[in-house]
């Protein structure tokens, strides 16, 4: 009985095992294998030879469908291909081709299988808002864009008796808001005392670093108020001129118009009796 009963252990045990190992051998084979290029880094004066990304399907348990290429997570355009081994050419690799490419598989009884590729480069600030003018108490808003891989890391500073320092926000106004190529410095009710200036925008990876300066300028509210009170007064004199002019005629007016019309009035109805009277003597 006792001997028995771990026979049946053993071999439940044993027949585990062998899943497990089963298991184990199918999933390998199921999982396809992809030989792919090295990452690369571009040299800092972007003038790199022509590139060729490769990627060979070296072992699948099924055929695979088709494969295509991507670059930071969105498919690149007319790449997609049902040969086992794909190429993605890069004639005049720049910063901008900078980036974590992959080759995507994708398979009818299996997921899809990719491998990635990245090519590095230094930061390179490909835009920037040269200056924003706006009104104390207004918003302003300063912005870098850059190519580079891995993306920059992304700060701000402010031209401070001729260094550039870290902004000093103890007034809490201002916002910086990093994506990964792109950097936003905004600031709220501009203060004309302290925030006009150099802003200067700096991305910096493992590859490398660059800045630009952006120029902020503050008016005063009175400013835009002088034209403002300018047409102002001009309207006021001119009301004035007008109601001192109209003073000034308005009792000859009155003589004119009150002392003839009357009488004149009558004359003529009298007239119109007199002719009248006339017309009928004639007749
Ligand atoms: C892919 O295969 C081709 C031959 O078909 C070979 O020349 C190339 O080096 C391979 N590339 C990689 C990344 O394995
Ligand atoms: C790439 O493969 C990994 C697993 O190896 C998977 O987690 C990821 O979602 C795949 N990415 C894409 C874009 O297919
Ligand atoms: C920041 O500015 C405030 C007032 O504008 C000043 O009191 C403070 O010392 C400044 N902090 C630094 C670190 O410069
Ligand atoms: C500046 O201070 C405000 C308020 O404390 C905060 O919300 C904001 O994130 C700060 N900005 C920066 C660039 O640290
Ligand atoms: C910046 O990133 C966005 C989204 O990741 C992308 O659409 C855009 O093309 C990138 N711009 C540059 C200059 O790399
Ligand atoms: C950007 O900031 C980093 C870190 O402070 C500094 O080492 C680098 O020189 C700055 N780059 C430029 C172009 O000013």
């Amino acid at each position: 009985m006792l001997a028995g009963k771990r026979r049946v252990e053993m071999m439940s045990v044993s027949v585990a095992f062998i899943g497990v190992l089963i298991l184990r051998l199918v999933s390998s084979q199921n999982e396809p294998s992809i030989s792919s290029s090295d990452h690369i880094t571009l040299p800092s004066d972007h003038h790199s030879l022509p590139l060729t990304l490769q990627c060979n399907l070296t072992a699948a348990q099924g055929a695979h469908i088709e494969s295509f290429w991507m670059k930071n997570g969105e498919e690149i355009e007319e790449t997609r291909g049902e040969r086992a081994n794909t190429e993605y050419y890069l004639k005049k690799p720049r910063g901008e081709d900078a980036g974590e490419y992959m080759c995507v598989y994708t398979f009818n009884m299996d997921l899809p299988a990719n491998a990635t590729i990245e090519i590095k480069a230094g930061p390179d600030i490909i835009g920037h808002k040269r200056s924003d003018n706006k009104n104390e108490g207004q918003k302003a808003l300063l912005y870098c864009k850059a190519t580079g891989y891995p993306y920059p890391i992304w700060t701000w500073r402010k031209l401070d008796n001729g260094f550039y320092m870290d902004i000093n926000n103890s007034s809490g106004r201002f916002f910086i808001n990093n994506k990964d190529n792109y950097t936003e410095l905004s600031i709220i009710n501009l203060d004309i005392g302290s925030d006009p200036g150099e802003y200067q925008c700096n991305a910096t990876n493992i590859f490398g670093t660059s800045s630009i300066v952006s120029v902020l300028r503050v008016r005063s509210y009175l400013a835009w108020l002088w034209p403002l009170l300018g047409v102002l007064a001009e309207v006021i004199i001119l009301v004035i001129i007008i109601v001192v002019y109209e003073k000034r005629k308005k009792p000859d007016d009155i003589q004119d118009d009150d002392e003839p019309a009357g009488p004149m009035k009558t004359n003529s109805t009298n007239n119109h009796k007199d002719k009248n009277l006339r017309q009928r003597n004639t007749n």
